[in-house]
């Protein structure tokens, strides 16, 4: 590749990393905004992140996204210059440097968010079910709170970390104690509006055993995973009744287009590239 001086530098750091994504979602709203960048991916190796990533920053580059097996690694590396949102979700996807400090932010939360409100489904006032306690779900506890949903239960296969992920949470914010809970699969009394599937089942083609879960013809079921096909998540919720299926292909999108904004200055438009990957998705 070559690389221009006027040519700001960024990369997605991962392992495995040819999978990704990012570069082309970051390119496309690069062109979009009229900035000159390069978005690069780099592979580490799985006990290298902090050499890595430290190298990135010495040798000029602004922006580096975290991903799979590094997001707890990279928070670490940022603990002194933290969001709120990464210190809570105790993971970062987000880095730069400032002043010559590395700076860290986690932008699922609000990468998820905002496709909730694309799809039409703010949480506000809404009753909204998380499924799975892993870091998938701790990075989007606060931003769904915040948005001020009538209740937000956190359930999974082993509830103890269900409650484990929620005592965390009350501990650093806790005025959200009268609409947060946690428990096990099956605590799941009522109609949900907006339920959110942030274990990681679907990526072995399976649903979260949700018996007696119930939805109406108004209720989103999300899926955090996405594909050519519906989620297995998706199918099951079809079939109870969930007028509403998602898989988190736009989430991956407004996670970018939050990145971007932390680093441009400037939040890009995000539905053209998400049906750009889409299209993409349906043919290979
Ligand atoms: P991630 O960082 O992607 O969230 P993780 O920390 O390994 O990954 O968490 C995976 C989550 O998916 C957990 O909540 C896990 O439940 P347990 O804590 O009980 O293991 C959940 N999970 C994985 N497979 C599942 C399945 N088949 N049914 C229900 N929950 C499942």
């Amino acid at each position: 590749m070559t690389m221009s001086t006027s040519q700001k530098r960024y990369a997605v750091i991962g392992n495995p990393i040819s999978h990704s994504r990012s570069p082309s979602i970051h390119q496309a709203f690069a062109r979009q905004c009229g900035i000159n960048l390069v978005y690069e991916r780099i592979l580490a190796p799985v006990d290298a992140f902090t050499t890595y990533a430290e190298r990135f920053f010495e040798q000029g580059g602004l922006g580096l996204n975290v991903t799979v097996p590094f997001k707890e690694d990279a928070y670490h590396l940022a603990r002194s210059n933290l969001s709120a949102r990464a210190q809570l979700a105790a993971a970062v996807n987000t880095l730069w440097v400032d002043d010559g400090v590395i700076h860290g932010c986690n932008s699922d939360g609000m990468g998820l968010l905002s496709d909730l409100l694309r799809l039409g489904f703010n949480p506000e006032k809404s009753r909204v079910l998380m499924v799975g306690a892993g870091g998938a779900a701790r990075g989007c506890l606060l931003p769904v709170l915040e948005a001020q949903c009538k209740e937000l239960r956190v359930l999974n296969r082993t509830p103890e970390r269900a409650r484990l992920l929620v005592a965390d949470l009350l501990a650093f914010r806790p005025e959200y104690r009268s609409r947060l809970s946690a428990g096990s699969l099956n605590d799941l009394d009522g109609v949900w509006d907006i339920v959110i599937n942030a274990t990681s089942a679907s990526l072995s083609s399976q649903a979260p055993s949700l018996e007696g879960l119930q939805f109406s013809e108004r209720s989103l079921a999300y899926d955090m995973v996405y594909g050519s096909e519906p989620t297995a998540f998706m199918t099951q919720s079809r079939a109870l009744g969930a007028g509403c299926q998602a898989d988190g292909l736009g989430m991956l999108v407004g996670q970018a287009a939050i990145s971007f904004q932390i680093w441009h200055g400037v939040l890009p438009e995000t539905d053209a590239v998400l049906d750009e990957l889409r299209n993409v998705l349906k043919v290979s």
